[in-house]
């Protein structure tokens, strides 16, 4: 840590992963989260992207999310184990205008599981996202029933989002975040995940064409 005077300030490195079908709104949200913009126009995202965002936590406490923006296309190719090496959080998105996206939120869920875990062994954090809530006003009519699939997949909650409207992007990372300090009590940035996930970067960048920094 630089300096002596601020050795009560914690600095924290969380690689976090948003992941679900293609053209949900993955990217559109880290873009609203990180840079508060929104775009119309779709490009699909080619392998991993990624971002940074701080965040004054408190007044002893920065955090820094590595966000891992993975194309919807990666739940068929072979590098998502590679991609959630050493994750502490995930998003699990799903557009509510296509149904065929939440059937398959399940699915990111177990490929999730399966391939991450917590030092303890328990599943990273995990929090649903219901995006796309802009259009259509009465999407999710049935907040019992996602309570219950939630419980039963393991998501410690769901928000309805909107990276268009800026509904909850904002609370639903808090919340995370909240969830991942929890977990991680005790292991500031520069002992612990810090370097490793330098070196996630290093190997990602090694195996995947697409990634870029
Ligand atoms: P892949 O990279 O292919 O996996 O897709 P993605 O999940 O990153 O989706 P992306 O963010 O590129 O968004 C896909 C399309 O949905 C774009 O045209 C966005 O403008 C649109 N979109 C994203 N979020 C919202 C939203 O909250 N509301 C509305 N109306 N459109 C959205
Ligand atoms: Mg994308």
């Amino acid at each position: 840590m630089a300096g002596g005077s601020v050795s009560e300030c914690k600095e924290y490195l969380f690689k976090v992963l948003v992941i679900g079908e293609l053209g949900v709104g993955k990217t559109s949200i880290i873009k609203r989260y990180v840079h508060q913009l929104f775009s119309q126009h779709y490009r699909a995202t080619i392998g991993v992207d990624f971002a940074l965002k701080v965040i004054n936590w408190d007044s002893k406490t920065l955090v820094r999310l590595q966000l891992w923006d993975i194309a919807g296309q990666e739940r068929f190719g072979n590098m998502t184990r590679v991609y959630y090496k050493e994750a502490v959080g995930a998003f699990v998105v799903f557009d509510v205008t296509r149904g065929a996206t939440f059937e398959a939120v399940s699915k990111w869920k177990h490929d999730l599981d399966s391939k991450v875990k917590l030092a303890n062994g328990n599943p990273i954090p995990a929090v649903l996202l219901a995006n796309k809530c802009d259009q259509k006003k009465d999407s999710i009519n049935n907040s019992t029933l996602m309570d219950n699939f939630c419980k039963e997949t393991g998501f410690l909650a769901w928000f309805e989002t909107s990276a268009k409207d800026n509904i909850n992007v904002d609370e639903a990372a808090r919340f995370l975040v909240e969830n991942i300090l929890a977990n991680d009590k005790g292991l500031p940035y520069e002992e612990s995940n810090g370097d490793r996930i330098k070196l996630d970067q290093e190997t990602v960048a090694a195996e995947s064409k697409a990634g870029c920094c």
